[in-house]
């Protein structure tokens, strides 16, 4: 069967966005949070698979073996503007989620997100991940997801991942956007990749603690082994292997899961241009990532 085209961007209230995204948003913008609900927030590629699965398992490992062998967790933790008929929307998932609280994933810059999860109180929790890692990770899984903007070469893709010109806009105004946030809304945690690489355990400790769940040592302990990347990697409930819309001969979905792959990447001067251009958008010295750890 032939590929479908690929998807254009277009201007969406001043963001970069693709119809799939956008198609559904009537829907979105009334979504009905309740006050229980979880919101898993990212920009694309930070590391939501990953923080998903760490609060599925935190919340509903003891719900019988066959949620874990049977139910992806992207049905389990429902992506929230996800419109692709006939597949199920994100906001018909999530609306039909049986479990409470609902694990709920979404994209959107914060400016997006429906106002029934602010005057709701809702947990949040904002998953960063520095942007050079983000970029590669970014640009392999838009050469093997056909649903995203055809990506170019890596040089086209970075150029047009500076420029915010990607799915869901810029990076830069994504990470700035929320962190603003946490700023005046006392019910989010802004979480970074690299430091879940460096200490999941203690990453897992500071969710328990925002989310008041008190697992004992043995159950966190299953979680963080449960969520490693290799096991990860090998689990067709948390790979992706269960979409055949995407070509994991070309990427796999758990592709290589580090800080630092940005260093076989960038050339000298791409990551001089880079450099260059990051210090001009990112101002805030209190929002600081790591490149390397
Ligand atoms: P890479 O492409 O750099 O490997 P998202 O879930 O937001 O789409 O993010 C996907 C990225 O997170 C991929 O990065 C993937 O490998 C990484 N990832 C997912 N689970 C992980 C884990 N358990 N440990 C480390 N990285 C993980």
């Amino acid at each position: 069967m032939a590929a479908p085209p690929r998807p254009e961007l277009f201007d969406f209230h001043g963001v970069p966005m693709i119809n799939i995204f956008t198609d559904d948003w009537d829907n979105i913008q009334n979504f009905k949070a309740r006050p229980d609900d979880i919101l898993i927030a990212t920009y694309p590629k930070a590391g939501t698979t990953w923080v998903s699965y760490i609060l599925d398992l935190l919340y509903f490992s003891d719900m019988g073996p066959d949620r874990q062998t049977t139910i992806p967790i992207h049905e389990r933790v429902p992506f929230l503007e996800f419109c692709v008929p006939p597949i199920p929307s994100g906001t018909d998932l999530a609306e039909q989620l049986p479990t409470t609280p609902r694990l709920i994933k979404t994209h959107l810059p914060v400016q997006f997100v429906p106002k029934s999860f602010w005057e709701q109180d809702c947990r949040i929790i904002y998953v960063a991940r520095n942007a050079k890692d983000n970029a590669v990770s970014y640009f392999h899984f838009d050469r093997m997801n056909s649903l995203q903007p055809e990506p170019g070469d890596w040089s086209t893709f970075l150029q047009e991942f500076m420029e915010g010109n990607r799915a869901f806009g810029s990076w830069y105004d994504h990470v700035n956007g929320w962190w603003e946030k946490k700023q005046t809304y006392s019910n989010l945690l802004y979480m970074f990749y690299e430091d879940l690489i460096e200490d999941s355990g203690q990453e897992i400790e500071r969710l328990c603690s925002f989310l008041g769940l008190s697992p004992s040592a043995e159950e966190k302990e299953r979680v963080r082994v449960s969520v490693t990347f290799d096991n990860m990697k090998q689990n067709n409930m948390t790979n992706y292997s269960t979409i055949p819309l995407l070509n994991q001969t070309v990427s796999p979905f758990m592709r290589k899961g580090k800080v630092g792959d940005w260093k076989n990447h960038f050339t000298v001067l791409q990551n001089e241009q880079f450099d260059e251009d990051y210090e001009h958008k990112m101002k805030n010295p209190a929002l600081k990532f790591r490149f390397e750890i």
